[in-house]
């Protein structure tokens, strides 16, 4: 082994030697770090290249609109939707008879009684045929709900149910209503009152649509149900729970189930162009839980170093700034953003349409704004907190309630699993008072029944509307039919332009005129077009063949 060629004799030749060795040595480096910095930069270059490539592909061969309507369907349709200049001012005068009854669910023990007495006595004043048809039955159910049985000449098709509620939320003038609440005042076009979107649309656009089918001698080819709940905004145990007991006890199986929930958002989402009609296929969950601390009680002035007052204060500290992980992309929200994609301007396209790319970077920008954060994550909100009886005692116990609304992609267990470790104080103790997990996701594809059902008389009536597959944040009372279909849709046609939706369950809740109308015409349009036996085969199908 050879040590050293070259034996230095001073001090100063050694250092030119260093330096010469030094030089030669970061000349030939330098060489040797160009060439790896362009085979990195080469690869990270081929590497962007292929992301880029994908990512346009995607933006650009993303299945657009999914759906069957360039394919030929079977014309069930058949009895034409005119409706009269008087028939018009019937239909709203209707309406507005159903606004005027202040049908209150103040709690789940409290119900305006005498309104929804009322109620059942103006469906039956101003939907006569619906209650002397023969091809009708009527049953009232839990004292004030109505269930609606329609024939349908072939009993191999199996039945789809259209669900509405008669209930609202309590409303005050007080507020800031432009006009009291339970007037049906009409102020530009638009008539004012609790219920008008949140869910007297729905109740009376579906009654006097099957009215004016059974005016006009319509025969159901496929039966229908119709369910009108009257406690859907207390949680609808006697209502819809009802309702569905009677099917079941009936044997019935549903092939679709349309209730309310998502609508036409017009101009609400950031950078999409046109409006967007989204049909609900699932609903978050949710839970309360409630969460206590106990200290021994004592005087204020020899207190211990903490109390049940601190302790529980803590602990929704520590809950409120560690909020759930982000999931965005992992529910049926990715389905909404992948079907909207083409319809959203430049940058926005090329993200939505590669969520598996952008989804974390969107994710932070929609967690900001709390309406975008609710898509992002199972959400927390602490809504009481209750503690003390007097100014020098020292609290022994108290208590706060949180509220939770479950991201698809999170199980109940998962997020009470979550709370606990958050926490992590033994001294709070954690009670599940009531909750339940997301609901199934519906089917959307071609060969869904209902989707395409809705979708079809939908584009037939606003071909300028994206449809999409969505979520709703809220509950309704379809989750009580679980077991009568595996197809639950929540959407009506209401439009939806900025600041209205938060008119629901708040103040100057509206629906305009023209609107209104075309509710009634789209259940007119959709009960005729369920009659179709099948589906057709779908456009993308006849051309692989
Ligand atoms: C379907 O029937 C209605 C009513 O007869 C008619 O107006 C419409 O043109 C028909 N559509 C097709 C495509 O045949
Ligand atoms: C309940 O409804 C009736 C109409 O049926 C109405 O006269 C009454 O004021 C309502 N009560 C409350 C507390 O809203
Ligand atoms: C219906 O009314 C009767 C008599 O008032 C009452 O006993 C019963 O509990 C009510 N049922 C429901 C489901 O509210
Ligand atoms: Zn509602």
């Amino acid at each position: 082994m050879q040590h050293s060629t070259f034996v230095p004799e001073s001090p100063i030749e050694c250092a030119a030697l260093h330096a010469f060795v030094y030089r030669k040595m970061l000349v030939h480096n330098k060489w040797r770090i160009i060439r790896l910095l362009t085979l990195v930069g080469l690869s990270l270059l081929l590497v962007l290249l292929i992301l880029f490539i994908v990512v346009m592909s995607r933006t650009f061969t993303l299945k657009e609109n999914l759906g069957l309507q360039f394919a030929q369907w079977e014309n069930t349709t058949i009895i034409s939707a005119d409706i009269s200049k008087q028939q018009r001012e019937v239909l709203l005068a209707n309406f507005k008879a159903a606004i005027r009854i202040p049908s209150v669910s103040f709690s789940q023990t409290h119900q305006n009684t005498s309104a929804l007495r009322e109620f059942d006595q103006l469906l039956r004043r101003v939907f006569p045929n619906v209650f002397s048809s023969s091809l009708v039955k009527h049953e009232v159910v839990g004292n004030y709900s109505h269930l609606f049985t329609v024939l349908g000449t072939d009993p191999e098709l199996v039945p789809y149910m259209l669900l509405a509620h008669i209930d609202v939320v309590p409303a005050n003038e007080v507020d800031g209503w432009e006009a009291p609440p339970f007037s049906a005042k009409e102020l530009n076009g638009f008539i004012y009152g609790r219920g008008t979107i949140d869910n007297k649309q729905c109740v009376m656009g579906i009654l006097q649509a099957v009215e004016y089918l059974l005016e006009r001698g319509y025969v159901p080819r496929r039966g229908f149900y119709i369910g009108l709940g009257h406690d859907e905004e207390v949680y609808g145990y006697n209502g819809a729970v009802n309702i569905a007991k009677v099917l079941k006890s009936g044997g019935v199986k549903l092939q679709y189930i349309l209730d309310e929930g998502l609508a036409v958002m017009d101009g609400i989402i950031t950078g999409l162009n046109g409006p967007a009609a989204l049909i609900g296929v699932s609903e978050k969950g949710q839970a309360t839980v409630k969460l206590s601390a106990s200290t021994r009680l004592g005087h204020s002035s020899m207190p211990p170093k903490e109390n049940s007052i601190g302790i529980l204060a803590a602990a929704i500290t520590r809950l409120e700034e560690s909020p759930m992980p982000r999931l965005f992309g992992y529910g049926p929200e990715q389905s909404t953003f992948e079907h909207l994609a083409h319809k959203f301007q430049f940058p926005l396209r090329f993200m939505m349409s590669n969520l598996w790319l952008f989804n974390p970077l969107l994710s932070r920008v929609m967690e900001r704004r709390p309406d975008m954060n609710a898509f992002v994550r199972t959400t927390t909100a602490v809504t009481m907190f209750n503690s003390g009886v007097k100014v020098n005692v020292l609290p022994s116990h108290a208590e706060a309630f949180v509220n939770l609304r479950i991201h698809p992609a999170q199980t109940l267990q998962e997020v009470l699993d979550l709370i606990k470790s958050t926490i992590s104080d033994n001294r709070v103790k954690l009670e599940l008072v009531d909750g339940f997990d997301s609901l199934p996701i519906s089917s959307y594809d071609e060969q869904s029944f209902g989707y395409q059902i809705i979708k079809k008389t939908l584009l037939d009536m606003f071909p300028q509307v994206t449809v999409a597959p969505s979520i709703c944040i809220g509950n309704t009372d379809s989750r009580h039919y679980m077991d009568l279909t595996q197809d639950i849709y929540r959407f009506n046609p209401t439009w939806l332009r900025p600041g209205e939706p938060e008119r629901i369950h708040g103040i100057n809740e509206r629906m305009s005129v023209q609107n209104y109308e075309e509710i009634v015409l789209f259940y007119f349009q959709l009960i005729q077009e369920s009659d179709i036996r099948i589906l057709p085969p779908s456009h993308t199908g006849q051309h692989e063949l």
